[in-house]
């Protein structure tokens, strides 16, 4: 597991305060505007601007030919109005002049076809033509302007692996396989973890290896899995380069945006948390979902995991609708301070967007900005000014943390293993069965805490493993240890089967699914039997599910339910196992959401954690400091709530005596002093 540090959080960018910021393309307007543009940030509290992100064909038209006079002046400019920059290295997109002279930079997919400039991002992360070329550029801003009293933070390229995260050109099969080589040592090791004995697949030389391009059949799935750390480390390495050079020059704290979202899912962010000085994450509403406002929390209790608990920043997210999806929904009134409030209410401490003007031009013309097409007299400037007014009177609340007493397993490799080709049924998907869990969770009140594999979990109440297929003996060991200790677990099907090499954990000597949990779930499963789409089944006590279910057989565990249809009619559909001094709840299949609400209300009961008993849609946490706990109550829906409470509201002022009102839509946050009771 790896221990990760955030160093300077507090240096830099964090004030005494949550920032407010945004994303800022000057470049993209007269000059004439911008003494505008500075006094409306300034009305609306803007204090942390992210500049330059795209910068490189302005900053250095022609190759080795620098122009910093338009920097210079945003520079000057935002300093003069107090603005902090969170400046940009200017690296994520090569000018045409590179891609022109060097095209062997451009990514290759998996098909072989290149991507070709136009777009964004187009270059191989492993491209040492682009590195060169990208930090001979980041020296020369970094010379410029390391000193520059605006400056706060580094922004290094931007969301790296949003688009080119893999590339399967040869530059990038040369580094895989200098990439294995350091993994596995021998040829042999590498054939044994793909398990080349099948399908005449086994390599006699190292340079017979690719990248997993197209082909005709499944491929391989463990040279998948390991292409997609690769790839993801690839990234990192470049992160590395940058922030490294950064740190030469100065020591101005150095940051990249996260994607850590639903949509994304290259980069294991758990071994980036230690690179960056703060966690920061882009993220965007995503309407195709069934709960995007679920997700929203999902994802900010992600990136607080990430950061180890700390606080962490919001580095974009949208005023109202995005560009980029299919069909892009315009925010609620209210909406976005709510959202934006419930970043905060989960750990961030600045909530910043994309972006401050919204564009005329460019691809992303019709994407929603703090300052909209329709200028001030506008829905989204006076939200704008609301989040600027409550992030203000929320200015004690930064740097405290947020309490949770549960906690789930969240793996990216998971993920990217769980949904490999030829399983079982195409509709167990990572990310569904991981959000079924936490909406469960969320709508029983409960604030979680996302953990990597392998974390320390003794300070949980409960421990929920949802779709863990691959898991390493040693992880599978923590979570046992916990449950020996007296903790309480609650594992989802298609966990613990595979090991990191996505072998199944079968074994002729006595291991069966679900492999590694087999032992403390007490039971093993005969035979999966995975359900079409439309079907779904009752259990035992009227609880409904579908997607899945499988012959269990009890070995020491106790079933709470049975099917009492479909293909396992009679089986076990819901466990309970006694483990040391702990209890373990495996759940055979894919809840419907009452059904999962229920399970996770008698599992939380059993683990004797306290619920919020607030409606749905209803939700609240509390982040403490030394002094202080703020409990944040965020009202989604649009009909008024209560709850017992006492303190000052820090939105209104207000004190509140015995109940507080939370109106539809709105947000709410009570200030209590901690007692000695709290700690
Ligand atoms: C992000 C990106 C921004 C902007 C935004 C639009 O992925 O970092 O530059 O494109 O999306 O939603």
């Amino acid at each position: 597991m790896t221990q990760h540090v955030t160093r300077a959080a507090a240096e830099g960018w964090q004030r005494e305060s949550i920032a407010l910021g945004c994303d800022y393309n000057p470049e993209q307007w007269p000059e004439s505007v911008w003494a505008d543009d500075m006094a409306l940030m300034r009305e609306a509290g803007v204090s942390l601007v992210a500049i330059n992100v795209f910068g490189w064909a302005q900053l250095e038209p022609r190759p080795g030919e620098f122009d910093f006079a338009s920097l210079d002046r945003i520079m000057d400019l935002l300093h003069e109005n107090g603005i902090r920059v969170n400046l940009g290295t200017g690296t994520a997109s090569p000018p045409p002049w590179l891609t022109t002279r060097h095209p062997e930079i451009l990514p290759m997919m998996v098909d072989g076809t290149i991507r070709w400039p136009g777009g964004r991002q187009a270059w191989c992360p492993s491209s040492p033509v682009f590195r060169e070329a990208a930090l001979t550029l980041l020296a020369a801003v970094a010379d410029r302007y390391s000193e520059h009293p605006a400056l706060a933070l580094w922004h290094v390229s931007n969301e790296l692996g949003c688009h080119n995260a893999l590339c399967y050109c040869d530059v990038s099969a040369a580094s895989f396989r200098r990439w294995l080589e350091n993994r596995y040592a021998t040829l042999e090791r590498v054939n044994d973890a793909w398990g080349t004995v099948s399908w005449s697949q086994r390599y006699a030389t190292w340079d017979e290896i690719l990248p997993p391009r197209a082909t005709i059949s499944a491929g391989n799935p463990a040279q998948r899995l390991d292409f997609a750390r690769f790839s993801s480390d690839e990234l990192l390495d470049y992160y590395r380069a940058e922030a490294e050079l950064l740190r030469e020059k100065g020591s101005t704290p150095v940051t990249t945006n996260f994607m850590i979202t639903a949509h994304i899912r290259t980069q294991d962010y758990w071994q980036w948390a230690a690179d960056v000085d703060i966690v920061a994450n882009d993220h965007y509403l995503d309407h195709r979902l069934e709960h995007p406002t679920s997700e929203l929390a999902f994802a900010a209790d992600l990136t607080r995991g990430v950061a180890s608990g700390q606080p962490w920043m919001l580095m974009e997210q949208s005023t109202s609708a995005v560009s980029w999806q299919p069909h892009n929904i315009a925010k609620q009134p209210g909406e976005m301070t709510r959202n934006s409030l419930t970043h905060v209410a989960r750990g961030a401490d600045a909530v910043c967007f994309f972006q401050w003007r919204a564009s005329v031009r460019g691809a992303e013309k019709f994407h929603s900005a703090l300052l909209p097409h329709a200028g001030t007299d506008s829905k989204i400037w006076r939200e704008t000014l609301e989040l600027g007014r409550a992030l203000s009177r929320l200015a004690e609340v930064a740097g405290s943390r947020v309490e949770a007493s549960v906690a789930l397993i969240f793996s990216w490799q998971s993920w990217w293993a769980t949904e490999s080709d030829s399983h079982p049924s195409s509709a167990v998907t990572y990310l569904g069965q991981v959000h079924a869990a936490y909406e469960a969770l969320r709508s029983a009140g409960v604030t979680v805490d996302m953990v990597e594999p392998g974390a320390r979990l003794d300070d949980y109440s409960l421990v929920v493993v949802p779709c863990l297929y691959l898991v390493s003996d040693a992880d599978s060991a923590v979570l046992s240890g916990y449950v020996e200790r007296g903790g309480t677990a609650l594992v989802t099907f298609f966990s613990g089967l595979a090991d990191e090499t996505d072998r199944l954990r079968v074994d002729p000597t006595g291991c069966r699914p679900p492999g590694a949990f087999a032992d403390l779930l007490g039971l093993w499963t005969e035979e999966a039997f995975p359900l079409k789409t439309t079907e779904t089944l009752t259990l035992s006590d009227g609880r409904a599910a579908s997607v899945w279910s499988e012959t269990v057989r009890l070995t020491t565990a106790s079933a709470i339910t049975t099917f009492i249809d479909g293909p396992v009619a009679g089986s076990p559909a819901i466990t309970r196992n006694s483990r040391g001094s702990g209890t373990a709840w495996y759940v055979a299949t894919a809840l419907d959401e009452a059904s999962y609400f229920t399970l996770v209300s008698d599992v939380l009961a059993d683990a004797g954690v306290p619920v919020s008993g607030l409606p749905r849609g209803v939700e609240s946490t509390t982040r403490t400091n030394d002094t202080h706990r703020y409990t944040f109550v965020i009202n989604h829906t649009m009909s008024d709530a209560a709850l017992d409470a006492h303190g000052i509201e820090l939105l209104t002022g207000e004190r509140v005596h015995s109940t507080l009102s939370i109106p539809g839509g709105q947000v709410r946050v009570i200030k209590q002093e901690r007692t000695s009771n709290d700690a």
